[in-house]
């Protein structure tokens, strides 16, 4: 980082166009100070989710304005200035902390708004509180719209991804039997985690069919495939099933779509209030984040092409 006071900068990655993982650069762009009401963190690590690999694709709209496009929605560090009064600020110098929602996540320095951020637990390291908090509230947001409780049976498509693994472990929680698709590689993970897994593809409403006999309550689509829209249909009531990834055919079938994309439910404060009980369960050791892969900042385009792959398990976390 460049300390000039009159031009700070960092290293962090832009997307230098839209296109393939190749678009990816480490470069040096500037650190405004944080004003009232925003903190400095020196960020540690950095989750990557199929959502930044969507905006570098253009995937989400090609703004050429917004280029070269800063990358990554949550990051775990330590913050190192405070801005405004340090007597009402909300966090102090070394306090450690954890961000989401973030926009430019993937880089050395970061100045947000102190409502992005809550504190890391001592116990959770910094690569798992920087994977946590968007596919945890992503989970929590889906079974609280779904009214997942007690009882209830869930399908869970895409069992073995990031936001998946957390939904598994947080439905069984709630006391619900929980059936997960993912291929079977993924398997006894799924069952460690307290999941019954099931293989996805051809033949999969008959094989939920044959688990379930008394049927399903739920059904979580988290993949987006129009295999996961129609067993879910053929299965459970509309309003018992949500997506967080399927913008098209979903909403048309009147289910309910989750997050940031059109007509979706953005669940703002459900996500925001689930961060700090996200963490106190993973330092207590009630809920597993499976990272399978830790990478140097300096390899984000390996990271993108490992997500864009569509098969990682788990959360795939950039060290800085
Ligand atoms: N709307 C929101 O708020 C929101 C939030 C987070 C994520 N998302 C979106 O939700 C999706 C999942 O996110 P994520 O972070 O969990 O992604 P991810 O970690 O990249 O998901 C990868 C997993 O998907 C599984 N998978 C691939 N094809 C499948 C299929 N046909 N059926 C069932 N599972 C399949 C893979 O299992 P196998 O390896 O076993 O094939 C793999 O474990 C992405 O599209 C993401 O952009 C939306």
């Amino acid at each position: 980082m460049s300390t000039d006071a009159t031009s700070r900068t960092t290293r962090a990655v832009v997307a230098t166009t839209y296109g393939g993982p190749e678009v990816l650069a480490l470069t040096d762009v500037a650190l405004p100070s944080p004003g009232p009401g925003e903190i400095e963190v020196a960020v540690r690590a950095a989750g990557v989710n199929p959502v930044d690999a969507k905006i570098r694709s253009g995937l989400f709209g090609p703004d050429p304005d917004a280029l070269p496009r800063r990358l990554g929605s949550e990051a775990a560090g330590v913050v190192v200035a405070a801005g405004g009064d340090p007597e009402t600020a909300a966090f102090t110098v070394g306090d450690e902390v954890v961000g989401f929602p973030l926009t430019g996540a993937y880089a050395e320095r970061i100045v947000v708004p102190a409502d992005a951020l809550v504190r890391k637990p001592a116990e959770v390291s910094f690569v798992d509180a920087a994977g946590l908090l968007l596919v945890g509230a992503t989970a929590e947001h889906a079974l609280t719209v779904t009214k997942v409780g007690e009882g209830d049976t869930v399908l869970v498509h895409g069992g073995s991804g990031g936001v998946g693994l957390v939904a598994v472990q947080l439905a069984a929680q709630r006391g619900a039997r929980v059936l997960a698709t993912a291929s079977e590689a993924r398997h006894d993970l799924l069952r460690e985690l307290g999941a019954e897994p099931l293989l996805y593809g051809d033949g999969l409403l008959e094989r939920v069919r044959a688990a379930a006999p008394d049927g399903v309550d739920v059904a979580l689509d988290l993949v987006g495939t129009a295999e996961a829209l129609e067993v879910s249909l053929a299965l459970v009531p509309v309003e018992r099933i949500t997506s967080i990834a399927n913008f098209d055919s979903a909403p048309k079938a009147g289910v309910t779509v989750l997050g940031g994309g059109p007509g979706a439910d953005p669940g703002t404060e459900i996500r925001a209030a689930a961060r700090p009980r996200l963490l106190e369960l993973l330092a207590a050791g009630s809920l597993r984040l499976v990272v399978s892969d830790v990478l140097p900042l300096e390899e984000v385009a390996e990271a993108h092409r490992r997500i864009d792959s569509g098969h990682t398990v788990g959360k795939i976390v950039l060290e800085v």
